[in-house]
């Protein structure tokens, strides 16, 4: 396969020798080379455009047509290579001039690599989010699986990390699927704006060709066009969109992350991950680490970097097309790829992690978790809240000087603190009655925890 030489089409503007090093500089291939499926779309929609036009012929039309989809077919058979250009634009450009001739040299009429990127970029972002979506999808099937089966065993719930109140498994699990679903809505929601074509904004002002932009909208399958040629090539607020979504949503990815973590602990032996989701140690023989949670929890700082890159490259641009957008595409690219491979490899981990549900029942039972019910058994007795908390403040006081538990004090013991206690209060300390009795939309009971996973399949359905 002939190699592609570059020659740059402003060569006769210029007449100084041009630097390699600034070639090498200037140069995006290595970023947006994996454009070149987008790249060779656009232009053959741009070329019909062209054509209904009447600014190529039906013949020119086809050659370009034709020639375009050789050159996706020898890229794809691994036959030509992408290289000796300054982008993929004009690789493919010049790729198809070698080609098929003259009427390759017509395919940039009435358009600007600026108008040409945009469009590059918005439709890898369709399918970047797409994917995304898809994958968020699959992440919460696998939440919302795990909490319908652990809808009723129950879980220490913290604050401050200090053991709080119980609440079960599958609330927990239903929390991060609330998150996901978040996330999944603003990706849904930013596809909305990605999804529009710039095509036929030119370098920034349009152009003098009879281009029908919504015809080439429709060939792209976009349901819109960009309302002003400016924006359209100067912005690039959908990409940093992406990645403010994909930094939340790795943000939460790295709190279960975390938790997991924790919970594998020997200390707290909440949870086992698999073999495949861990490893061992070089040197100490009896090590289990969970390094892909950890290397996920890691990936965070990665995407929020890309994220802040993206925002310092736009904040000083004046209108409109600047070559310091150029930059978005490797911190893009990036994105996206880390995003993926955590929002693949998560849910496998998840389904896989053995959950020890005797442990975290157990762990209920510490940390004096019934207090707030006792104190609430007291108010609504009678004993003003305020009174009943400093009652029960002294009980757990009583209970850590002595080494017991709330639920170990006999009655006498009991009514020593108020004379409010009755024997209905041992129920009411049991982590399962503590459960029952928060049955209100949102909470913790089995049964609002599957309703909690029926509304959140319901909204699914829509997305
Ligand atoms: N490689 C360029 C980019 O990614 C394409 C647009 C170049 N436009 C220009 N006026 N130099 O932004």
């Amino acid at each position: 396969m002939s190699k592609t030489a570059e020659k740059k089409p402003w060569s006769n503007r210029f007449s100084g020798e041009s630097d390699p090093l600034t070639d090498a500089f200037n140069s995006s291939l290595a970023a947006d080379k994996r454009l070149y499926r987008q790249d060779i779309e656009g232009s053959i929609a741009h070329a019909a455009s062209l054509e209904k036009g009447g600014v190529l012929t039906r013949a020119e039309y086809l050659s370009v047509k034709n020639g375009l989809e050789e050159i996706l077919r020898e890229i794809e058979s691994g036959g030509l290579r992408i290289e000796n250009a300054e982008d993929v634009h004009m690789f493919v450009e010049s790729r198809l001039t070698e080609k098929i001739g003259a009427a390759g040299k017509k395919l940039h009429t009435g358009r600007s690599r600026n108008d040409q990127v945009a469009t590059d970029m918005r439709l890898y972002m369709r399918g970047a989010a797409r994917t995304i979506l898809d994958l968020l999808r699959g992440l919460l099937d696998a939440f919302l699986t795990l909490a319908e089966k652990h809808a009723a065993d129950i879980l220490p719930g913290y604050t401050h990390m200090q053991k709080a109140q119980p609440v079960t498994l599958g609330h927990y699990l239903c929390a991060y699927a609330e998150m996901f679903l978040r996330d999944l809505q603003r990706f849904s929601d930013g596809l909305k704006r990605a999804d529009v074509c710039p095509l036929g904004s030119g370098a920034l002002a349009g152009t003098t060709f009879p281009i029908d932009r919504e015809y080439t909208a429709k060939l792209l399958d976009f349901p819109a066009v960009t309302r002003n040629s400016m924006d359209a090539v100067g912005d690039r607020d959908y990409l940093i969109e992406f990645a403010a979504n994909a930094g939340i949503c790795v943000m939460h990815l790295s709190r279960i992350c975390e938790e997991l973590i924790l919970w594998s602990t020997n200390e707290f032996g909440f949870v086992r991950i698999a073999d495949a989701y861990s490893t061992g140690s070089s040197m100490m023989p009896q090590k289990r680490n969970p390094d892909v949670a950890e290397l996920i929890r890691g990936k965070t700082g990665r995407v929020y970097g890309g994220l802040t890159a993206l925002l310092t490259m736009a904040k000083g641009l004046p209108l409109t097309y600047n070559k310091d957008l150029q930059e978005d595409k490797e911190t893009v690219f990036d994105i996206y790829d880390t995003l993926e491979i955590c929002l693949q490899i998560f849910p496998r981990m998840l389904m896989t992690a053995q959950f020890n549900v005797s442990a975290m029942k157990a762990g209920a039972n510490g940390g004096f978790m019934a207090a707030t019910d006792m104190a609430d058994y007291l108010a609504a007795a009678g004993v003003p809240f305020r009174d009943a908390h400093g009652v029960v403040s002294a009980a757990v006081k009583y209970c850590e000087e002595t080494g017991k538990t709330l639920q170990a004090l006999t009655l006498p013991e009991l009514q020593a603190f108020s004379p409010a206690f009755k024997s209905d209060i041992t129920e009411i300390l049991k982590p399962e009655t503590m459960i029952r009795r928060r049955d209100l939309p949102g909470g913790p009971h089995p049964e609002r925890v599957r309703e909690n996973v029926r509304a959140i399949r319901e909204i699914l359905l829509s997305f």
